[in-house]
């Protein structure tokens, strides 16, 4: 008597034998991506060949990794954006026209109630930290000024902290305002020159990239999620250029055209001008929002 085997799982069909498994999916878009995930996964466990131990240092990277999540703490999202995963789910999400402005990661620091404030205002709310002028205008893809647009903004002190990361040191909303553009486009805000910092790496993320040979760093940035009627909005980032890390983000959020020199400024006349009292930075950036 001949046995048949069709449908029972070997090295070979591992992959199909699951997918065929799944057919009764009533979702076909949570079956075909978790056929595809499988066939992804089965190909690389093939070509590794891991010892079960191995497998076993695996499941419980996995389990540190969700044991370190809480409501403050996403340890799956860090290992998303060090893999370069969240960068690409942000390039598919956000294919701009030329000549927009483009995205990148949104990052763990955002807050959702940072106050609304004229145009102008110094976001530093402890003195610290080199100040510097933020300024540029809100344009269209046309070149025209967008009027009303929202700009959310927030970054890490001048020692790579957020206010969040440094409760009862910084004060509340420290570095972080929401501003809105007139009919001009022209926004504006005084702050401090930000400070290139790790991405938290105390956990079991942090000893992958200690085990990768990679450092933790992000190279000093300003965040930015900018919202107007009509416009597609946008999550970016600006970036110091000079930064030692530019090259080497750990979570590869650079993009060549989200650079902005941060100049140093000493021209007693400039300096008293922007109503500075001695050297300030000045980054001046235009962003250009799309339609959808
Ligand atoms: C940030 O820029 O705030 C950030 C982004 C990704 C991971 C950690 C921090
Ligand atoms: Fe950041």
């Amino acid at each position: 008597m001949t046995i048949q085997n069709d449908g029972y799982f070997t090295e070979e069909n591992s992959a199909d034998v699951v997918a065929a498994r799944n057919a009764d999916a009533k979702d076909a878009r949570l079956r075909d991506s978790v056929n595809i995930l499988v066939r992804h996964i089965h190909a690389a466990i093939k070509e590794i060949e891991p010892t079960q131990e191995e497998w076993f240092e695996t499941v419980m990277f996995l389990t540190r990794t969700g044991h370190m999540c809480d409501d403050w703490r996403q340890e799956f999202i860090l290992l998303s954006d060090v893999m370069g995963v969240s960068m690409l789910v942000d390039a598919i999400n956000n294919r701009k026209p030329s000549g927009a402005s483009e995205s990148t990661v949104l990052g763990p620091f955002h807050v959702a109630d940072a106050p609304e404030l004229p145009m102008g205002t110094n976001i530093c709310l402890d003195g610290k930290g080199e100040p510097m002028l933020v300024r540029g205008r809100i344009l269209d893809i046309d070149g025209n000024p967008i009027d009303g647009t929202k700009i959310d903004v927030w970054q890490a002190n001048d020692e790579g902290f957020y206010d969040v990361q440094q409760k009862g040191i910084q004060p509340d909303f420290n570095l972080r305002g929401v501003f809105r553009t007139g009919a001009d486009g022209v926004y504006s805000f005084r702050a401090v020159k930000p400070k290139f910092y790790p991405i938290p790496d105390d956990g079991p993320v942090g000893q992958l990239l200690g085990k990768l040979g990679r450092h933790p760093y992000r190279p000093a940035h300003f965040h930015y999620i900018l919202e107007a009627d009509g416009f597609e909005s946008l999550t970016t980032h600006i970036f110091d250029p000079d930064d030692p890390y530019i090259h080497s983000d750990s979570v590869f959020g650079v993009k060549a055209s989200l650079m902005a020199k941060f100049d140093l400024i000493e021209d007693p006349a400039a300096i008293a001008e922007a109503g500075f009292d001695g050297p300030f930075y000045l980054v001046e950036h235009d962003f250009v929002l799309a339609r959808p």
